[in-house]
């Protein structure tokens, strides 16, 4: 009876108690519930605010950009120039390597250079082909003049066409959400490459060397286009006699610029300092 009485007194002192107690657990519990609520949705906008890469003004690296550069590889040494024997694996190794988990603004020629070994190729003297504003039509051109070679035309000019890339000097990833455009910065990975490309393709020109020129802008010859800040400069007098220009008018277009224009007279002088013939012939197509 004592034991009754006593299980049944401490029994209703225990609830009692514990429904205090519960009360103040389940206060500081749905507390912490409130303050996880609150922690998990300023993490999420916060996260949304600053994600993990830097938000640059370009484009992100293209999609499946690994599959793509193994995919033209491949199509490169075994279907356009299957005399050209390289190893795709190790050429996708090398162009990854060159500016994964690096800081997209910070490109040297230097981070190309294995890319560059693994991809030499030698295009035969009087086969290039420079344009400028011209791309399409060049292409055109080297595709059915198929001994004929645009930088687009190399193993790396074609892996790398209209592609782009970039990685985070803290993260082992491609960055697909954006990349450093010029603007952001000069020393980015895709103008680094092409610069050192296209400088390498005009050292390597010998012979009578050909540019596609666009008549229907007012700077057919641009000093600050890849040919005119580049290519030209480049070219080694010693191999290369003659450099012929064409300057194409779209028909139904006015001619806005051509042979005699005041561009085609800046590209003469630079030639002609640099003793190399120039020639010009405008073109309709
Ligand atoms: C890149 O350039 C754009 C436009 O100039 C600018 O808004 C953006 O902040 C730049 N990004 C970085 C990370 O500097
Ligand atoms: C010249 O440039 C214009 C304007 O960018 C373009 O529409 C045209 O296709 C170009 N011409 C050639 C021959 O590429
Ligand atoms: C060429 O580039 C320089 C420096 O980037 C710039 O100051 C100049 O205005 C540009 N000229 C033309 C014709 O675009």
């Amino acid at each position: 009876m004592a034991s009754h009485r006593f299980r049944v007194v401490s029994g209703s002192e225990n609830e009692a108690f514990c429904s205090k107690r519960a009360k103040i657990c389940l206060g500081v519990f749905l507390g912490l519930l409130v303050l996880v609520a609150v922690a998990v949705v300023l993490g999420i906008l916060l996260g949304r605010r600053s994600p993990k890469h830097q938000q640059w003004d370009g484009k992100g690296s293209t999609a499946n950009f690994r599959e793509i550069v193994l995919g033209r590889c491949y199509t490169y040494t075994q279907l356009v120039h299957p005399e050209l024997s390289t190893d795709c694996r190790k050429i996708e190794k090398a162009f990854i390597n060159a500016f994964i988990s690096k800081d997209p603004c910070s490109a040297t020629e230097e981070d190309y250079v294995p890319l560059l070994k693994l991809g030499d190729q030698t295009v035969p003297c009087d086969k290039t082909v420079f344009w400028s504003k011209t791309k399409e039509l060049a292409h055109q051109y080297t595709w059915v003049q198929r001994e004929m070679f645009t930088l687009e035309n190399t193993l790396l000019g074609y892996i790398a066409d209209d592609l782009s890339w970039c990685g985070d000097a803290d993260s082992s990833e491609i960055n697909h959400e954006s990349c450093p455009s010029r603007r952001n910065c000069s020393s980015n990975f895709v103008s680094v490459f092409w610069n050192l490309l296209s400088k390498r393709f005009a050292e390597n020109a010998c012979g009578m060397v050909q540019v596609l020129l666009n008549g229907s802008i007012s700077n057919a010859f641009d000093k600050n286009s890849t040919f005119g800040r580049v290519e030209v400069h480049s070219l080694q007098p010693t191999k290369v006699h003659t450099l012929q220009a064409w300057v194409v008018q779209d028909i139904g277009k006015t001619p806005r610029d051509t042979c005699s224009g005041s561009s085609l007279n800046d590209l003469k002088l630079i030639l002609s300092r640099r003793n190399i013939k120039f020639t010009c012939q405008e073109n309709y197509r």
